[in-house]
């Protein structure tokens, strides 16, 4: 199969489709892999490298796409990339599929197969093809380091000569893969964690990692978790009982991490605008949500915003803050996820009935298949 990555045209994303590494595995695979250019040099590869693991470098983006049967993506590629695709072929990417409206008009025109990797079934033989799960982990690590370098004073306690600093309180709202990297980093800075969550088995997990667990363990949320593994939509009586918990805790943190999601709606509401002010002068908020509306009202994408000496960091792009990582991960994603789509021969192969290949197919010819999009 001839497979294209592209250099990303997406503000601030800094991440790449494939690696020298998964370079060298797919063309040991027969596989015939080309990349645009300056594809990998904001995540630390460069073009020298990936023609050492097997790759040909195309000097633009429609050289790179010549009769290329599948695209690797981090994001959707602009309309007009759309366009330099060859017709029939197949993409891979994280479309953000609940708001990819032009992407996939753009792929029906081409008749191209759109393969989401956000629709990755949470099934253990998917586990190594999981987007979400390897950029949310990395995502969690980081919302931390940005929250330390926001925050004026030390995460651990320290006992000085000149006096005793206390621990950070740090508090994770949602504690599903990025929340759980959040508290472990949290812990590793030596800082106190408490946690919410609305799923019941968050709480042992929480508590596994050194943490307090904190939510209202009602009836509901015994019942808060979808046959994916998500998080349901609570009731408004539900979310009234869980403000009033959050609003008596949260006056007393320094650092809040919010990463509360429900696949294919607005993130939910969790601190609100009185929080805010119920918070000490030089608290943080990081609202690892923003991109879907935010967990706090306050918060804007890429915007550190200050109410009354609380700040509200909205980082919409968490992943491509650890670009190096956050595309070895990503590409091995990619890896894992490509021989159920080839044959033995190393062609495609898009007949399958795997379940796996069959959750994330968006488009196919000319038509967009997907149930969640219909
Ligand atoms: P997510 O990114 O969709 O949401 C983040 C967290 O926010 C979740 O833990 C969710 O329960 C929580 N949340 C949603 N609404 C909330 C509210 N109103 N208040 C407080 N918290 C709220 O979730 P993520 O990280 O993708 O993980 C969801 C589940 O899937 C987890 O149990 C995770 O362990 C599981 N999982 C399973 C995999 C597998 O079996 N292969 C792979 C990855 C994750």
């Amino acid at each position: 199969m001839k497979i294209a990555v592209l250099k990303e045209t997406m503000a601030g994303e800094y991440r790449v489709a494939a690696t020298p590494d998964t370079v060298k595995k797919l063309t040991g695979l027969g596989h015939s892999l080309t990349l645009e250019t300056g594809a990998g040099q904001s995540a630390g590869f460069l073009d020298a490298a990936y023609k050492e693991a097997g790759a040909k470098i195309a000097g633009s983006a429609s050289d790179a796409l010549q009769k290329a049967d599948i695209v690797l993506a981090v994001r959707a590629p602009s309309p007009e990339t759309f366009q330099m695709i060859p017709e029939g072929a197949t993409i891979i990417a994280l479309f953000d599929p609940y708001n990819a409206k032009d992407s996939l008009s753009a792929a029906n025109q081409r008749k191209l197969t759109m393969l989401a990797m956000e629709f990755t079934p949470r099934i253990t033989r998917a586990q190594s093809m999981d987007a979400l799960s390897s950029q949310s982990n990395l995502a969690g690590y980081r919302a931390v380091m940005e929250a330390a370098v926001i925050y004026g004073k030390a995460m651990p306690m320290m006992m000085t000569a000149a006096g005793t600093i206390a621990p950070a309180k740090v508090f994770v709202m949602g504690a599903g893969v990025a929340g759980l990297q959040a508290i472990a980093t949290a812990r590793r800075l030596g800082a106190v964690v408490t946690a919410t969550d609305v799923r019941p088995a968050a709480k042992e997990q929480v508590a596994s990692l050194g943490a307090k667990f904190i939510a209202v363990e009602d009836e509901e949320f015994k019942a808060a978790v979808t046959a994916g593994g998500y998080a349901k939509q609570m009731s408004e009586e539900y979310q009234g009982k869980q403000s009033e918990l959050v609003a008596k805790h949260i006056t007393k943190q320094d650092i809040v991490i919010t990463t509360a999601l429900i696949p294919g709606r607005p993130a939910p509401e969790l601190v609100t605008e009185n929080m805010v002010k119920s918070m000490q002068a030089g608290a943080v908020i990081v609202d690892m949500a923003v991109a879907q509306g935010g967990n706090c009202p306050l918060s804007k994408p890429d915007e550190i915003v200050d109410i009354d000496g609380v700040k509200i960091a909205g980082f919409s792009n968490l992943p491509a803050r650890l670009p190096g990582d956050a595309s070895a991960l990503y590409a091995k994603n990619l890896l894992a996820f490509l021989p159920l789509i080839t044959d033995e021969e190393a062609g495609l192969n898009l007949q399958t009935e795997d379940e796996i290949v069959t959750a994330m197919v968006l488009t196919k010819n000319g038509q967009t298949v997907h149930e969640r999009l219909l």
